[in-house]
């Protein structure tokens, strides 16, 4: 026995330091123990420690306990893992509704009148799970940042405000504006889209606001341009800033008067379009550059949407690794392969410079050279093979750090962030509801602006 009563600081402390809320209670629903997640989770503000399951407003826990733990079947006698019963919750706790997933069991005492909850916060888990039904299931993301542009891109769907979409190559920007024109009123009207850099400049004009009879010589007919034939639906202007000068104030106007002339016309054609522009520059750059019409910019960006580079969201590599496969098994490709430890860790670590679509044709190449359905590093293309790869530097202690290096942590994460707490997450190799728990039991402020130290820079995600 002494063994174990050297123990209890060590799982004292364990306990405390985990995300998972813990509490203690006896039948009459008194709290005798909590560690800091659970306060944190159920617990408002300033309103210390909970004494008592009645403390929580809006719900019943004990009576849900009650219920939930009366149908439980009973323990098996010397079991040494107890039987835990899961329930969902969900509460409002400062003003916001959490998800809670509890886990409960009556704790080995002699008289069962113990009660041991164990909670997890679902909320973003559950937010995302709905918003990817509701997306037809076709973006593949578990990513807090990438969840919340899903988040705007259903507010925004619905409205008639232009959309400027901006992100590296291959991140999912047409991908994205696909999605958002089928949430929006117009998914049953025209989506047309048009590469502004993939078309030679001398055709641009007449394809995007179309042409007259006889604009191109006697043997042309009229041509409606994509502006039109955008009518009452949306046009996708990919690659904005490849747009020459004279179209961009041309754009401009049509978009003001929502009418504007064919080439080798003078009468006015009219259009009532939705307008989601991409771009790969950053358009506001080019703008500070004189490149890009400041104007036509700030009608272009009225909801601007930046996708985040794979490298920023490492936890979305294996999901959309697996969500290839499975389209490329559908056209034929082995189903049942298996990745050598060496080449998982060359997918994960590389740092994917051609993003989404880049990994699309990898997995191709991969299990085209796989070896008896085991994909080796020689499977993979020659830039991820040869890839001299850094060692990634964890931030994540290996003891609990102090609170003031904590706060000094987390805030030089968000600083370092620009505020933005899903990438301040990243950057500490934790997720964003534990950034949020641990912002409100350290009092940081959400507006705090502090600069980033010096050392904030050797910071890496894990
Ligand atoms: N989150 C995602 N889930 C599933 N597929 C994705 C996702 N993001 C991108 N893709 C796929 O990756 C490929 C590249 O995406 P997309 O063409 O949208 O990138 P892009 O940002 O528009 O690239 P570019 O700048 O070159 O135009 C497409 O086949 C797209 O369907
Ligand atoms: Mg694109």
């Amino acid at each position: 026995m002494r063994e174990i009563d050297d123990l209890v600081p060590l799982l004292e402390a364990i306990v405390s330091y985990i995300d998972e809320g813990v509490l203690l209670t006896d039948r009459d629903g008194t709290v005798l123990y909590q560690n800091p997640a659970a306060a944190e989770l159920l617990v408002a503000p300033g309103a210390g420690p909970l004494q008592s399951l009645a403390d929580i407003r809006g719900v019943d826990l004990k009576d849900a306990l009650d219920r939930v733990l009366e149908r439980a079947p009973a323990q098996p006698e010397n079991a040494i893992t107890p039987n835990l019963i899961q329930f969902d919750m969900r509460i409002k706790v400062r003003d916001e509704m959490r998800d809670l997933e509890f886990h409960c069991c009556r704790a080995c005492d002699t008289y069962g009148n113990l009660r041991l909850v164990i909670l997890r916060d679902k909320t973003d888990e559950r937010r995302l799970e709905t918003l990817l039904s509701r997306s037809s299931g076709d973006l593949v993301t578990k990513d807090p940042t990438m969840m919340e542009i899903l988040e705007r891109v259903e507010r925004v769907a619905p409205m008639q405000a232009p959309v400027l979409i901006q992100g590296e190559t291959g991140t999912g920007k047409t991908h994205i504006a696909r999605l958002l024109h089928r949430l929006s009123n117009r998914s049953r009207r025209p989506f047309v889209e048009f590469n502004c850099a993939s078309t030679p400049v001398p055709l641009i004009e007449a394809e995007l606001f179309g042409h007259a009879r006889g604009a191109f010589g006697e043997i042309n007919g009229e041509r409606a341009g994509k502006l039109k034939a955008a009518d009452t639906g949306t046009l996708f202007l990919d690659e904005v800033s490849a747009l020459p000068a004279h179209l961009q104030t041309k754009l401009l106007k049509a978009l003001q008067d929502g009418a504007f002339e064919p080439v080798g016309s003078d009468t006015p054609v009219t259009a009532d379009v939705r307008m989601i522009t991409a771009s790969n520059r950053n358009l506001r750059g080019l703008v500070e550059a004189g490149e890009f019409r400041a104007d036509l910019y700030y009608r272009l960006a009225v909801f601007p949407i930046t996708v985040p580079p794979i490298r920023e969201r490492p936890g979305d590599i294996p999901l959309l690794l697996a969500h290839f496969c499975d389209k490329l098994a559908e056209r034929g490709y082995p189903r049942d392969f298996s990745y050598s430890p060496e080449a998982r860790r060359l997918l994960i670590d590389y740092p994917w410079p051609g993003n989404v679509r880049e990994m699309e044709t990898a997995i191709e190449h991969a299990l085209i050279c796989c070896v008896d359905n085991v994909i080796v590093p020689e499977s993979l293309p020659h830039d991820i093979r040869n890839f001299d790869h850094l060692p990634v530097v964890s931030v994540k202690p290996a003891v609990r750090p102090s609170e003031a290096d904590e706060k000094v942590q987390i805030q030089t994460a968000l600083a370092r962030a620009g505020g933005n707490k899903s990438l301040a997450a990243k950057y500490l190799g934790i997720d964003r509801t534990t950034l949020w728990r641990k912002m409100r039991r350290l009092r940081i402020s959400e507006r705090a602006q502090i600069a980033a130290p010096e050392d904030a820079r050797e910071m890496r995600t894990n």
